[in-house]
């Protein structure tokens, strides 16, 4: 039976319009998707919008509509982002979506029949951009420590008895060492949990515009925890026709940026645990983008409209770039010089100049068709091919431990390998003196493209698919089952080769 792969990125706030952040979160589980399934894996890849919360209700205030219409109205615009990026994703959640308030509800009563839920009232601090209670003590100068500004709040609230879950925490982090990466964040998961826990306010009763608290109408749900639930509300954990928990639940891995760990890593795990239900294999939490030095905000307005890079650098390329320049897991900068500098020298030259020099010497020389490798391999070839042969289990490991900078960084080690390659065997002066020996080496370098171009599907879907077409590989034969099929390509007859990877001018070298 095939293996399964359950993928999520956080849902996003519709109270802002998609940035940069948000693409990058579900680039790299896109990435993750696609490798998945071109490993013949049974992949579910879900996101989504999270539409409730004070922090949403105030946008739709501001804009004048209902949270309802608002909410329909923006959601599109994350939809949006999606299909302009190429997501791949199975599922687009919705928090306002029936079968969401269910899940949710259901969930809440394992709590509450399990004992894990009170009747209190709640006194603190609440920031609204964080949706997130501060107690005192944790104020820097007045302010939660991400710099929101905090309100008093003073309300009836339910309660979860989080800091009975201290110690099972614990001892589950001791005996699942990838729970969270990279290992730095998890040290300080550990360390905010020995720290103590105090009990969660999990219900608001000062505004209404969330999932209503079964047999209490008065309040609804703190927005964090109808937001977690979304993960087992999109297996259709509550439809007793589509019901598919069992088969996607736990979730393989959870993506998230380094600002919402602790909800995933403590709070997520420790409902689970206290509703008897099966925690996550694994969450990872990627850094932020500053750009250009600066941090990102609204206030600078320096936000980077994604939609605006597509449309003057192209997609795979800013997928290329986000995936390569910034080992993922840390902060990175978004500086155009960088992504000018990757697009003009990795893109068009080490891996655009080598397919079209390969395919044009063959499309002019050999009558377009694409020749054999060598029966007895010369040293230069059998050093070229055995690198290629192993990429892609040393990529599968990086992938897997969502080194997705590394993954990229040694596919091109490859691909420089090839261009050494090409530049010491000199097909072009073998023409003349040695034209059986061009021709093999011709062999040797479209079997590289052909297995670099395999690998680099995940990241850069439609260029890889118009090389593939290029050389002549047929849609079956792009699963990473067919690695192994060397010298498969011989004798079709590719067509005049095009450029796929065009140099970025600025426009007045244009
Ligand atoms: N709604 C919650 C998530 C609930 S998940 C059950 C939320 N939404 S968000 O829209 O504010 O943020 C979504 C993601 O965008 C987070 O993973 C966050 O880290 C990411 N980013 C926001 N700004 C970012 C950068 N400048 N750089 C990289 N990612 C950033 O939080």
């Amino acid at each position: 039976m095939r293996q399964k792969f359950y993928i999520t990125t956080p849902i996003y706030y519709v109270n802002d319009n998609p940035h940069i952040g948000h693409a990058y979160t579900t680039l790299a589980c896109d990435v993750l998707a696609r490798f998945k399934r071109l490993d013949d894996y049974d992949v579910m890849f879900l996101t989504g919008t999270d539409e409730h919360g004070q922090k949403v209700q105030m946008a739709a205030e501001k804009a004048g509509i209902s949270p309802k219409d608002f909410t329909d109205k923006v959601s599109k615009n994350f939809e949006y982002l999606a299909s302009k990026m190429g997501f791949s994703h199975d599922c687009f959640i919705r928090t306002t979506e029936a079968r969401h308030y269910e899940s949710c509800q259901k969930i809440w009563r394992r709590l509450m029949d399990r004992g894990n839920i009170t009747l209190s009232s709640y006194s603190g601090w609440y920031s609204v951009r964080d949706e997130a209670f501060f107690a005192e003590n944790e104020l820097v100068n007045g302010v939660a420590p991400t710099g929101a500004p905090v309100e008093w709040v003073e309300e009836p609230s339910y309660f979860f008895n989080l800091s009975k879950w201290q110690q099972p925490l614990l001892d589950f982090y001791e005996t699942h060492p990838d729970f969270v990466a990279p290992e730095s964040r998890f040290n300080e998961i550990k360390r905010f949990v020995e720290g103590g826990l105090n009990d969660l306010s999990i219900s608001r009763t000062t505004f209404d515009w969330g999932v209503p608290v079964p047999n209490d109408q008065e309040h609804v749900m703190y927005v964090w925890l109808d937001a977690l639930t979304n993960y087992i509300t999109a297996t259709n954990w509550n439809n007793k026709e589509q019901n598919q928990f069992d088969k996607w639940w736990p979730a393989d891995l959870h993506m998230v940026g380094k600002d919402i760990l602790r909800f995933h890593a403590v709070y997520w795990p420790a409902f689970l645990m206290a509703a008897e239900l099966p925690l996550p294999k694994r969450v990872f939490a990627h850094g932020w983008w500053t750009n250009e030095g600066q941090k990102i905000s609204k206030s600078l307005g320096n936000v980077i409209n994604p939609i605006a890079l597509i449309e003057e650098y192209g997609l795979d390329q800013i997928r290329y770039f986000m995936m390569r320049e910034v080992p993922f897991g840390r902060d990175g900068d978004f500086s155009k010089t960088a992504l000018i500098n990757r697009i003009n020298s990795d893109l068009a030259n080490d891996l655009g100049n080598l397919a079209q020099r390969v395919l044009s010497i063959i499309f002019k020389n050999l009558d377009s068709k694409i020749p054999s490798i060598p029966e007895d391999l010369q040293k230069e070839d059998y050093f070229l091919l055995n690198k290629l042969k192993e990429l892609p289990n040393n990529v599968r490991v990086l992938i897997n431990e969502q080194s997705f900078h590394e993954a990229l960084r040694i596919i091109w080690h490859v691909i420089a390998e090839a261009n050494r390659y090409v530049d010491k065997q000199a097909p072009w002066s073998l023409k003349k003196t040695d034209f059986n020996r061009m021709s093999e080496v011709l062999g040797v370098l479209v079997e590289v493209l052909r297995g670099v171009c395999l690998i680099l599907q995940p990241f850069m879907p439609d260029a890889s698919e118009k090389l593939l077409d290029q050389i002549k590989v047929s849609p079956e034969e792009r699963l990473f089952s067919s690695l192994t099929d060397i010298n498969s390509l011989s004798g079709r007859i590719i067509e005049k080769p095009e450029g796929v990877f065009p140099r970025y001018l600025k426009s007045e070298d244009a």
